[in-house]
């Protein structure tokens, strides 16, 4: 089975074509430059890229993968939840895409598409697992007991955690998104130079709360406003930050994972890249007999194949496809 999909909920703009389970070709093209000036997505602009991108970077995909688009058997689009305005694009482009071909139209929900990211190319492996999806707009704790049967445990009540590291990164004068320079610049600074608040780190629940800590590390810069002329302390705030956000995402995520009997942990979404959260989960699910399960790098970060993998899963699983006037969800949460 050959699916091509599509994904603009954000500032990516990306088509894949996905066949068996397997990765054909995963376009990807960034608008990370064109917002960056304004330190966060404009939505308008984001569509108006995805306008622009959207039939050249599906293009690619189809002569990547070497298919024609009378070879496809369906087409896929993610169908929320994200920016209206980008939504749009790639889900009508896809609805038209399956009518002008015949062929079944699925729309995915982007967070559900992270959840089995973890398991392209594997799923023959799959097991039930706690999974922690860590993005820009989200954090959050999901039990999946059976592949495609999930349950929402806990999720951010303020900032996400990829928004505390963008946010905290601007105050420190970095270049947005600052989660990747952070992780960079931490690697050579001392995670335990300062002592950093760690939210609800103790709190019998499966939340976060990451909007205290990016106010701490307001007041701290503010009070110290010669740190961010010193490169070694700019590197150390960076570790010490890192090392806040990471010791809770991670004890958090275990300590459900105990709690709900799970012996697999997942983790997936952009700030899934950091090496800091790799390395600790690694050296925390080991100690604890856990198996982990991270999504590689490039499939962490918004993509369209893992779009097109779980319509895949679906098909199989004969779920069926949405009604062909089915509209966008913005707002469609994961529950
Ligand atoms: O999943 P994603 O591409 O888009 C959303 O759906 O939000 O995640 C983007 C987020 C941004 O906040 C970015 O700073 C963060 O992921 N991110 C990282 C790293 N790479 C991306 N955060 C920390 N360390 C990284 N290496
Ligand atoms: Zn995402």
């Amino acid at each position: 089975m050959t699916l091509l999909a599509l994904e603009t909920s954000c500032d990516e703009t990306s088509a894949a074509v996905v066949r068996d389970g397997k990765i054909l070709s995963n376009v990807v093209s960034s608008q990370i430059k064109l917002h960056a000036e304004y330190g966060g997505v404009v939505p308008e602009l984001a569509a108006r890229e995805h306008l622009k991108n959207l039939l050249p970077v599906a293009q690619s995909a189809l002569s990547e993968a070497g298919i024609s688009p009378s070879a496809l058997d369906a087409v896929a689009a993610t169908q929320g939840p994200g920016l209206a305005i980008a939504l749009l694009v790639g889900f009508k482009a896809a609805q038209a895409f399956a009518f002008a071909l015949n062929k079944p139209f699925i729309g995915i929900n982007h967070h559900e598409a992270h959840l089995y990211s973890p398991w392209i190319g594997q799923f023959e492996k799959f097991q039930p697992n706690l999974s922690l999806i860590v993005s820009g707009g989200h954090t959050m704790l999901v039990l999946v007991e059976s592949e495609l049967k999930h349950r929402v445990l806990g999720g951010t009540i303020d900032d996400a955690a990829g928004e505390c590291f963008d946010k905290t990164g601007k105050l420190m004068g970095l270049a947005y998104p600052a989660g990747p320079v952070i992780d960079k610049l931490a690697e050579q600074g001392n995670p335990t130079a300062y002592d950093f608040p760690r939210p609800l780190l103790h709190d019998a629940n499966d939340d976060f709360s990451f909007s205290g800590l990016k106010t701490s590390v307001r007041y701290f810069i503010r009070d110290n406003p010669a740190l961010l002329d010193d490169d070694k302390k700019i590197r150390d705030l960076c570790a010490s930050v890192q090392a806040a956000i990471v010791e809770v995402l991670v004890k958090k995520t275990i300590r459900s994972a105990k709690r709900n009997g799970v012996r697999c942990i997942t983790a997936s979404g952009g700030v899934t890249c950091n090496s800091g959260l790799r390395r600790e989960l690694e050296r925390a699910c080991q100690k604890n007999g856990l198996t982990l399960r991270l999504a590689e790098k490039n499939l962490c970060t918004d993509n369209a194949a893992m779009i097109g993998i779980l319509a895949g899963r679906k098909l199989l699983a004969n779920v069926p496809p949405p009604a062909f006037d089915e509209e966008i969800k913005p707002g469609w949460a994961l529950v």
